[in-house]
């Protein structure tokens, strides 16, 4: 294959014919190892594996849908004392302690079909509905590399939240009647946790996305103008929660507004199982992908996140001070700031259009800043934010940039400059930077690439998804999608200054590659294998025919160098 052109792309791609059928393909320049298949126990000594689970079990276990991660580091206590020590991509090569072996990794559970989960379309009570609940949401376990593989470890903070964990709003919106039901019930659970983002005070954000495929309506129902902006219907998702469980029936009248308290990015403290997952309303309420914080000018905290759906749009969230000035006064940086919608213009600038009601145009339309924000998609539409292919996830370079993975949009019909191609089957990945230190109201923007491009080459992927930056100027991508060249979904890593493109892993038939960690040193990665098989076993069994049980499991993958080099080098 020739000397690589790329100074930081050094390893062996898989190549296209390698990337296919039931089993996962990776560089021969590395290795790679199965962690926390779905059913396990959060801890040695719970519950084992057994499908389908008890709805007991289910919740004392690893959930299914492993998508956005973060590993949060241990046994380093000078790091754990910084309050800037999620941002040890910096230490790079400096550390050499146990925080490369040790950690939290925080994971959330998109989803599983009542077929994967239950083993039937439909269920049959509410005990086979707490199942499929307690299979949504999020885990945090504690793992420890022992020898040259990881495990998971008995740990004081492993817990998991699922549908039915009391949780707690904070900012403009807590308290407001738009998040209370008549029948006075508290606030329970997150939802269809897709990626992900971690704050620079340790915590781990994640994100509710496809939260309106939960709800039906058992009886007569007719969506408000909000609800269908948000996409609510009669059956969802078919998952049939709302059949069993009042508070998902949009025909329940004891429930309205429930739908309300889903939609929002969530904190959680991986250090401490007992802290209260906060829903921080602040940040908008739509489809969340994911959540790429970064900091501004002045220590401000910046949030960049996309809404994925066909036509939606991408978001900023910036804190009013400098953060570690805001927590020293006790208050939350994501409580207090200000919410943008994306314009980007034809001409390659673009601006912030800020989600106020201090706006005629909004106050026109919404009646306090709390109704803005928990219908910012209607906001955004109001102030003319440009409607992109289906944003997912955002991630902030070193340099400033910031990339967007644009899924795909079948439906486009006219193209414009930020979304090029109509329709748009294969997906583009779209960079800005802002004008301002991540704080301005405009930005500049280019295409960095249209995935289409790339097929038939040995570079070929369609519908990119997941991303990441490394400190070294890579940038990793994961697909999620109908891949070409008879291609499974993959990871690539791509040099952001020459533009080269390599492939370093290929999950199996029917899966979606999504999720990206690292530990301090970047000699061990995790990525997350999501609904290997689409959850049928005749379609692909991974890691099944490695466990002898019969499905397929959602799982993490741990990938190392074989040499113990840098992740992408
Ligand atoms: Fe859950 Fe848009 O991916
Ligand atoms: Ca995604
Ligand atoms: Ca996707
Ligand atoms: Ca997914």
């Amino acid at each position: 294959r020739g000397r690589p052109r790329s100074r930081l792309l050094g390893f062996a791609p898989v190549p296209v014919a390698e990337g296919n059928g039931p089993w996962p393909s990776i560089s021969a320049d590395y290795d790679y190892q199965v962690l926390i298949p779905w059913g396990e126990p959060l801890e040695p000594g719970g519950p084992a594996y057994q499908w389908p689970p008890s709805a007991a079990d289910q919740a004392r276990q690893i959930g299914i849908g492993h998508d956005g991660m973060w590993f949060f580091p241990m046994d380093d206590k000078a790091c754990r004392d910084d309050d800037d020590r999620a941002h040890w991509g910096r230490h790079a090569g400096r550390w050499q302690g146990g925080e490369n072996r040790h950690g939290m990794l925080a994971i959330n559970h998109e989803f599983g079909t009542n077929a994967h989960v239950l083993g039937k379309a439909m269920p049959d009570n509410l005990d086979d509905v707490r199942t499929s609940q307690h299979a949504h949401g999020m885990s945090v376990v504690e793992i420890k590399k022992v020898g040259r593989s990881w495990r998971q470890v008995e740990s004081a903070n492993a817990r998991r939240i699922h549908a039915n964990t009391p949780v707690a709003f904070s900012g403009p919106v807590a308290g407001h009647a738009l998040l209370a039901t008549p029948n006075g019930n508290i606030p329970l659970g997150t939802l269809n946790n897709c990626a992900n983002g971690h704050t620079p005070w340790g915590t781990y954000l994640t994100c509710e996305e496809n939260f309106n495929g939960y709800f039906g309506a058992s009886g007569a129902w007719s969506a408000t103008e909000a609800q269908k902006r948000y996409g609510f219907s009669a059956n969802g998702f078919d998952y049939g929660w709302h059949l069993f469980d009042r508070r998902f029936d949009l025909s329940d009248e004891d429930y309205r507004n429930e739908e309300n308290r889903f939609g929002w990015v969530v904190e959680v403290d991986p250090f401490d199982a007992t802290q209260t997952p906060v829903k921080r309303t602040a940040l908008g309420r739509f489809k969340h992908e994911g959540v790429a914080i970064t900091e501004g000018r002045g220590k401000r905290v910046v949030a960049y996140m996309g809404d994925d759906e066909r036509f939606d749009y991408i978001y900023k969230f910036v804190s009013d001070d400098n953060w570690k000035k805001m927590r020293r006064a006790g208050k939350s940086p994501l409580d207090h700031g200000k919410l943008y919608a994306a314009k980007f213009n034809d001409d390659g600038t673009g601006q912030w259009l800020e989600l106020s009601i201090d706006n005629p145009a909004l106050a026109a339309r919404f009646a306090d800043q709390a109704e803005v924000l928990t219908y910012a998609r209607m906001a955004a539409d109001v102030l003319g934010a440009t409607p992109m292919d289906r944003p997912e996830w955002t991630t902030v370079a070193p340099n400033g940039d910031v990339y967007c993975t644009l899924t795909n949009n079948s439906k486009r019909t006219v193209a414009d400059a930020a979304n090029p191609m109509a329709p748009n089957p294969d997906g583009h990945i779209i960079r800005w930077h802002d004008t301002d230190q991540h704080v301005g109201t405009t930005f500049t923007w280019d295409i960095f690439l249209i995935a289409k491009d790339t097929h038939g080459t040995e570079d070929s992927f369609a519908s990119p998804d997941g991303l990441w930056a490394d400190p070294d100027g890579r940038l990793f991508i994961q697909t999620d999608g109908g891949q070409k060249d008879g291609l499974n979904n993959q990871m690539l890593v791509a040099d952001t200054k020459t533009g080269e493109i390599r492939r370093l892993f290929t999950g199996v038939s029917g899966d979606e590659i999504t999720g990206i960690t690292v530990t301090p040193d970047r000699r061990t990665l995790f990525i997350n294998m999501q609904h290997p098989g689409e959850g049928d076993p005749t379609v692909a069994n991974f890691p099944a025919e490695l466990d002898g049980v019969t499905v397929p499991r959602d799982c993490t993958i741990v990938i190392t160098r074989k040499d113990g080099g840098i992740i992408g080098s």
